[in-house]
């Protein structure tokens, strides 16, 4: 299997992406990321990736853009990257399948909850606040593979498990949820680029 091509999407900071660059650079993933793809022009993870010398696309929605035309236009600038996985990092837009459609078993989403619960924005809120309420003792993090238009949702890749001390603060709780995201993120994205045992 030759060194994988991973493009990463982002619509903020870009911690995940700092991971997986990080986990590439050292031999830790059997892959590299070759481009970086982000939908706002603040997004800070379009700063991490010129910094590691990773080239960028910024595509933007236009106001009078529908959906499908973005997400045709989108799939067109993350294919020019070639990319052997798409991995949706901190991603805050929903994908359509015109976007999907280009790129089948392909795509990576990270969420930062457990598989069926909390899908959305602002997981680690509502899971702060549930906990809060006494209606939760944990949370935690997955990775699943993106097959359709459904939101944080699809065949599961890996989850890790966070306790929630309700006595702590939810940026200790938000710090270990992202502590957990970028570890598995980084095993996943090993999983997947590393060959079989018998090739
Ligand atoms: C991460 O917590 C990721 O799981 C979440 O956005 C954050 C991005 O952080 N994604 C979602 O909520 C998707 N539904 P980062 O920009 O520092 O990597």
């Amino acid at each position: 299997m030759d060194r994988q091509r991973i493009v990463v999407m982002v619509s903020g900071s870009g911690s995940n992406l700092h991971a997986v660059i990080d986990a590439c650079r050292v031999g830790a993933i059997g892959g590299d990321v070759v481009g970086v793809v982000a939908d706002r022009i603040d997004a800070y993870g379009l700063v991490r990736a010129d910094e590691a010398g990773i080239d960028t696309e910024l595509v933007t929605k236009h106001a009078d853009e529908d959906r499908r035309s973005y997400d045709a236009r989108l799939a067109g600038a993350v294919a020019s990257f070639e990319p052997d996985w798409v991995v949706l990092a901190g991603w805050m837009r929903l994908l359509t399948l015109d976007f999907l459609g280009h790129f089948p078993d392909r795509v990576v989403n990270l969420h930062p909850a457990l598989p069926g619960e909390l899908p959305g924005t602002q997981a680690i809120e509502r899971a702060w606040a549930e906990a809060q309420a006494g209606e939760r003792a944990e949370s935690g993090v997955m990775v699943h593979l993106v097959p359709d238009e459904g939101v944080d949702d699809g065949p599961v890749l890996g989850h890790r498990v966070v306790p929630i001390d309700a006595s702590g603060t939810l940026e200790t709780f938000a710090n270990a949820i992202h502590d957990a995201e970028h570890g598995l993120l980084v095993e996943v994205l090993a999983q997947l680029c590393t060959p079989p045992a018998d090739s």
